[in-house]
């Protein structure tokens, strides 16, 4: 597959604008490239994201997206990533900077997450996500599980 530098595989402009501050800043900047989609599927898939019927309600805080962001956001995906579209993905050029030393020092834990009883029993997975340590060396973390409850 080929891989862009950011600016190709996303023209500026005020659509890109609307997709970084929403789109991508939840999805990052490999994820809508992955989809080549006729108008119809990015508006339902705007839809989606601003509904608040769904499990997790709006992802788009209703409020935060107006009628034009929707208009401009939509045409921008259309345009980089419509049906006629090529799949690429981001070039990425500089390795992430990497502390060698503190690197040596890491230690990797792997922690069982036991079920919540109170979820439904085809309920076989629970997933963490985003650990945070805080300095009481306590572990923060968003609970997948309790939001399908
Ligand atoms: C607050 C974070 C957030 C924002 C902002 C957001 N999304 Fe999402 N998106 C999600 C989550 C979480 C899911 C998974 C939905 C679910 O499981 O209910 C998702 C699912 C999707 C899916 C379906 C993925 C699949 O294949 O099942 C598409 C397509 C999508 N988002 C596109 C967008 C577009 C386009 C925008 C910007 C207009 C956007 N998202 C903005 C968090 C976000």
């Amino acid at each position: 597959m080929p891989l862009v530098a950011y600016d190709i595989l996303y023209s500026s402009g005020p659509g890109r604008d609307v997709a970084e501050k929403t789109c991508i800043h939840c999805h990052e900047a490999n994820f809508l490239p992955r989809h080549q989609w006729a108008e119809s599927q990015w508006s339902a898939a705007i839809d989606l994201m601003t509904s608040s019927g769904g499990i997790r309600g709006a992802l788009i805080p209703p409020g935060t997206f107006s009628a034009e962001d929707r208009k401009t956001v939509r045409a921008c995906l259309v345009k980089n990533f419509g049906t006629n579209s090529t799949r690429r993905a981001l070039e990425v050029d500089v390795e992430m900077p990497l502390d060698e030393q503190a690197l040596a020092r890491a230690m990797y834990s792997e922690y069982d997450l036991p079920l919540d009883p109170k979820l439904d029993a085809e309920n076989t997975q629970r997933r963490g996500q985003d650990p945070h340590f805080d300095n009481d060396g306590n572990v923060w973390y968003t609970d997948w599980s309790a939001s399908l409850c």
